[in-house]
């Protein structure tokens, strides 16, 4: 971050997905009316989707996030966790039983800008890889790009978009009412709970990196 020189700058990370031809792709941008920090701790939070997501993926009946390790990478850190989750609807009710499951996650962030999340559903695995581009304080597009191992036809792009589109527009209220729009970077500034533990890490690193 900063007006640092080429060679100093992150690197682009490893994102060994991207070349699996077993994975359908598809791509959009999601526009947000406030900084990209709060963007990216979106999607690095563990513990909204029983709230915000409740009924799409979230279980409002279970809303427990369960212990977890954050684990450090050079530019960015991951966490696993066991998140309870809603049954399947719509054509995904097709491929799983309509139960609530428990499904392992994985959120990770690359500094400065990029998140992951890795989603094993019981039928396969879904990513999406986000480039949260802050446009200027007050505004970010996410371009995003998501990964699916199952339903690869072409003809489930339109599900497939419909519900990163719904998991959007369902945070974005809630993250455009965040204040300050930037995050803060003394971790004194707002309260941190224990399954806030990745989006402390990040800005942990944020404030590293912003300061080298
Ligand atoms: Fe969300």
């Amino acid at each position: 971050m900063g007006d640092v020189l080429e060679t100093e700058r992150s690197p682009i990370p490893e994102l060994p997905n991207f070349d699996d031809v077993k994975l359908k792709s598809l791509h959009g941008d999601f526009l947000w009316h406030t900084h990209y920090s709060r963007v990216m701790e979106n999607a690095l939070d563990f513990a909204h989707a029983p709230f915000v997501h409740a009924g799409s993926f979230g279980d409002k009946d279970r809303p427990q996030i369960a212990e977890f390790t954050v684990e450090n990478h050079p530019t960015g850190a991951g966490a696993t966790v066991m998140v309870n989750a809603s049954a399947p609807k719509g054509i995904w009710s097709f491929l799983a039983s309509k139960k609530p499951s428990v499904i392992k996650t994985r959120t990770a962030f690359f500094l400065p800008n990029i998140t992951v999340l890795e989603v094993n559903l019981v039928f396969g695995r879904l990513l999406i890889y986000s480039a949260h581009v802050p446009i200027d304080d007050q505004t970010t597009v996410s371009k995003w790009i998501n990964l699916r191992s199952f339903f690869t036809g072409n003809w489930a792009d339109a599900d497939a978009r419909k519900r990163v589109l719904k998991v959007f527009n369902q945070d974005k209220p809630i993250v455009e009412s965040q204040h300050p729009k930037i995050v803060p970077y003394d971790l004194n500034e707002e309260l941190h709970v224990q399954s806030d533990a990745l989006q402390v890490e990040y800005r942990k690193m944020r404030r590293q990196f912003f300061k080298n």
